[in-house]
Order: structure tokens, then sequence, then C-alpha cells
């Protein structure tokens, strides 16, 4: 199935809050079910897409129907299971008597910026890593804008943060190696065995490290790529989200996401009613602005639909504007 937006194995959308993420992000699993498998992610606090589909969801994939599985991220698991691990590889890093104050540094930074993205930023990896062989598509419904650009901004981030520990890794393991060296009964420096529980545990750090550092750079690689992961924006045909929407594709650009599609939602009918019909003008105005900034960009509309939306019914007149 051709559809009227470019498709890629992962997918993201994003947007302002209340735009239509949810509801696009679904219906265009709902276009694909019928060839393709999806897992639909939900990486917004705010969840809706349990109650779009009326089925409970957690946080690991339920079906809602053939060829849909929905996925609801926890936040505060994510984040707590983000500050375990840190906090175990840091514990392995300092001697003992720090212990107590590795545990005081995470509780803090459970609260400071940044942790919780890089929570959601290592779950997202995660996702991709443990599904990308079960599901042709994995469709990642996301948190409004501001934050899904920092997002996208992290993975290099995070493989410049554990490529610091290594190299300090690496310096301390050296320095290491020549107190051992300098001490009068020290031992042979130049044959590392693995009893040595020093050398064990630098080995173990390494290898923890390295294969954070690895997951970062996949994912980095992955969101890079126009054939592996394609980012769709939705907005509303309006002056504020327009200037908001062309903010958003420069930061991605910048970040080397490719953007796929516009999709311009909740487009006024012209011909419902002259109070219908001035919103629809006002909107044109918006879309030519958008349109002149955006030039190269795939712009897809979806019109407002005069019932809820928020049912799996309904959903296929959405899914219906996605191909034709
Ligand atoms: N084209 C549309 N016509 C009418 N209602 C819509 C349309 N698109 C979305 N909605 C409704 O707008 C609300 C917000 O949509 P949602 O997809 O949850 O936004 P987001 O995920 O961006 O916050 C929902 O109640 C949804 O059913
Ligand atoms: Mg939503």
């Amino acid at each position: 199935m051709l559809l009227n937006l470019p498709t890629a194995p992962i997918m993201f959308f994003g947007g302002k809050g209340g735009v239509g993420k949810t509801t696009v992000a679904n219906a265009t699993a709902l276009k694909l079910s019928p060839h393709a498998s999806t897992l639909v992610v939900s990486t917004d606090p705010a969840h809706n897409v349990g109650h779009l589909w009326d089925k409970k969801v957690g946080d690991s994939p339920t079906r809602v129907r053939d060829g849909i599985d929905i996925l609801e991220l926890d936040p505060a698991r994510a984040t707590e299971e983000h500050l375990k691990q840190a906090g175990d590889t840091m514990r392995r890093m300092m001697p003992e008597h720090l212990h107590k104050e590795v545990t005081k540094h995470l509780n803090l930074s459970r609260q400071s910026p940044g942790t919780h993205e890089a929570a959601m930023l290592e779950r997202i990896a995660t996702i991709i890593e443990d599904y990308e062989d079960t599901y042709d598509h994995i469709i990642f419904d996301t948190a409004p804008s501001g934050h899904t650009s920092r997002l996208m901004a992290l993975p290099e981030l995070m493989s410049a943060w554990t490529d610091g520990l290594l190299e300090r890794r690496a310096k301390s393991e050296k320095f290491s190696d020549l107190v051992r060296g300098l001490t009068p009964t020290g031992k042979d420096t130049t044959v590392t065995t693995a009893e040595d529980p020093v050398d064990r545990r630098n080995q173990e750090l390494r290898s923890i490290l390295l294969k954070r550092r690895r997951r970062f750079e996949r994912l980095r690689t992955v969101l890079t790529d126009a054939t592996a992961c394609q980012f769709h924006i939705v907005l509303t045909a309006e002056r504020l989200p327009v200037l908001e929407t062309d903010e958003f594709y420069q930061e991605l650009h910048s970040n080397g996401v490719h953007v796929g599609a516009l999709i311009v939602n909740r487009r006024s009918p012209a011909d419902q009613g002259e109070f219908l019909a001035s919103r629809r003008k006002y909107e044109d105005e918006a879309l030519a602005d958008l349109h002149r900034r955006l030039p190269d960009l795939e712009v897809i509309e979806i019109p407002l639909r005069p019932n809820d939306v928020g049912s799996p019914q309904a959903l296929e007149a959405i899914a219906d504007y996605l191909a034709q």
C-alpha cells in the first residue's frame, strides 16, 4: 500500500499538543495494517492511545487489531530503570566509601533537567532494538515539539558522554597499572590476567560503557537515515503553528533527522457557512506561508471531522486521507 506520506520502518509523529499526533499516528498504522504489522509507541506522558482503541494498554505491546500493537511508554519506569543502570555503573567506578554519595547524586538527578529525556531516549533505543525485527514498522507518537526536538539531539550528546567516561577510565587504568608497578611487591603489569579483580572490573565496566555507546550510535544512525526513519510533523493551519513548524523543521534538519511530510489536520470546510468559510480563508493564508517557508516538503491535508474521531471506526475516515 502506497501512502501519501513517505513511509519507513521507523516513523515519528511530532507537533504541538492537541493537533492530532495520536490520531494520525494510529490512522497510519490502520492504513498499513492490511499489508504490514506496526507497533505504535506513545511517548507522550499524556497517553490516550488506549482510549482511542478502547483497550487497556501498558508498557509492553498489546494487540488492538490484526497488524497493530500498541505500547504506552511509562516515563516513570523508564527514568527509574535508567537511573538504576547509571547507579550500577557509577558504583562500579567509585570506591566503596563513595557509594553513599552516588546514591545521593542519583536521587538528585531524578529531578534534574535532562534525566527524563535521557531515560526516554534510552527506552526508545531499546524498543527499536527489541522490536525492529518483529514489526514492519515502529511508529512513535511523541510528546509536544520542544521535548521531542531536544530528544533528537541527544544521541550525539550521550555518545560524547560515554566517550568521555571511557577516556577517563582508560587514563585511570593506566595510572593504576603504574601505581601497581611501583609498589615494592608490584606484580608484573605487562601481564594482565582475568583473575585480577581490578582488571576484571575494568573490563566489565568498559563493556557496559561500550554497549551503551553503541546503542546511542546505532540510534543516531537510524534517526539520520531517510530509508530507515521518517519524521512527520502534524500541525493545524494557523499562523503560530506554521511558525513553530518551521522552527521545529529547522531543528530536526540540523540534527540530521529527515522530515517526511507535514500533515495539516482539521482543515475547515469552505462550503459550510460563513463562519467556517472565513476560517478556511485564514487557514489558506497560513498554508501559503507554510509552502513559502518549506517549499520542498510533502503537505497532506486532513479535514476537520464533524464528529468524534477517537474511535477505531472514526479513525478509518482519517486513515482514508493518508492514501488515495
Ligand atoms: N481531523 C479531525 N477532526 C476532528 N477531530 C479531530 C481531528 N483530529 C483529531 N481530532 C480530535 O482532537 C483531539 C486531539 O487529537 P490527538 O490526536 O489526541 O492530538 P495530540 O496527540 O496531538 O495531542 C482528539 O479528541 C481527537 O479525536
Ligand atoms: Mg497524543
